[in-house]
């Protein structure tokens, strides 16, 4: 069985960067469950993952490709490393997420991992979808300045979003519009009232990319509260919901009885919301602080909506310091198909 070796990507955020290692293991052995024992390593004073993996096979390239902190990869051969060439899995240059920087963001290798993680507990038709490489449909209901949006995109996938950020909203808007044309690629894009029982609740943000010989890409933003998102998407519903919850530091998770350290009453409101706008099989993925609220209640509250979190030891790996009053953790759970 061939060790390979896969160096990682330097993380801006030096903090995230110490613990990018693990958090790279636990990903890619729930992403490619061909890997077996991914393990932080030092080869002559350089950081790598290592991992035996069953054949060098395209699918496992293109997972370990896909991987959040992935930037080379080796196969190790006695005291050497031979390069190994990873397929190019991303639709779109990068810099679409880490262009924006601004407080409150979330972190772009933690954005994707969480993407990639809630993408692979997939059921059902998403996940046959998924494996014939179609395009998925990704709600994030708390998008912010669209750190997920754009990671979808980069990913091949269309991207839907809310928030009660009005000004967040039009600062992503004024970010896509001006990357999409610096790069002279093919796209529209506008804005429109978002009308709903003849009250205006603000504008909405739509965006379309047509990139040669694949569909075109969609991406759409509604301004509103997120416990109002099964009501501003009408009938529509997603393979995938991931989300990063307020922490209560930037932003707080705002409610009818005002803003919120702990998202502990929205994610209540709201989860059972999002699980009612998942197709069978789908997949929320949720970020949050547990300063504010443990895994053990929000698994509860996961449950109770009517989804399966997923609660083996794989996935009690990514509890990681954000600084002194965050501790992120993330959880995932299914819509039974
Ligand atoms: C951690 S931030 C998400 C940041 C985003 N991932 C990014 O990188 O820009 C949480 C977001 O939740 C939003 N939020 C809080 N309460 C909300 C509510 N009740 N409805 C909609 N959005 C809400 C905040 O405005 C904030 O943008």
């Amino acid at each position: 069985m061939p060790r390979c070796l896969v160096l990682l990507s330097p993380s801006a955020n030096h903090v995230y960067a110490g613990q990018s290692p693990r958090l790279s293991a636990a990903e890619l052995s729930i992403i490619c469950p061909d890997i077996r024992d991914a393990a932080p390593t030092t080869v002559a004073g350089v950081d790598y993952l290592s991992l035996d993996i069953d054949g060098l096979a395209d699918d496992r390239l293109a997972a370990i490709s896909r991987a959040s902190a992935t930037m080379a990869c080796f196969a190790r051969e006695g005291d050497l490393l031979r390069p190994v060439e990873l397929p190019h899995t991303d639709l779109l240059d990068d810099d679409l997420v880490t262009i924006p920087k601004y407080q409150g963001k979330t972190n772009e290798q933690f954005t994707r991992l969480l993407l990639n993680v809630t993408l692979a507990a997939l059921r059902g038709s998403p996940a046959r979808r998924r494996d014939a490489g179609e395009r998925l449909a990704v709600l994030d209901p708390m998008c912010g300045r669209g750190t997920t949006l754009t990671t979808c995109w980069l990913a091949g996938h269309d991207a839907f979003g809310v928030d009660d950020d009005a000004k967040a909203l039009e600062a992503m808007t004024a970010h896509l519009s001006t990357w999409l044309r610096r790069k002279r690629l093919k796209h529209t894009t506008g804005t429109s009232r978002l009308r709903r029982d003849g009250r205006n609740l603000g504008k909405r943000f739509d965006a379309e990319l047509r990139l040669p010989g694949v569909a075109p890409l969609t991406l759409a933003a509604l301004p509103g509260d997120t416990r109002d998102s099964a009501a501003l998407w009408g009938r529509k519903t997603f393979d995938a919901i991931v989300t990063d919850a307020p922490y209560g530091v930037v932003h707080g998770a705002h409610t009818a009885s005002g803003s919120h350290r702990s998202p502990a009453t929205l994610l209540a409101e709201a989860i059972p919301v999002w699980a009612g706008q998942l197709r069978a099989g789908g997949a929320l993925g949720l970020s949050w602080n547990t300063h504010g609220l443990s895994r053990e209640d929000l698994l509860s509250m996961l449950t109770e909506a009517g989804l399966e979190p997923l609660d083996g030891d794989q996935w009690s790996q990514f509890s990681h310091r954000v600084d002194s009053s965050i501790q992120r953790d993330l959880a995932v759970a299914v819509r039974p198909a």
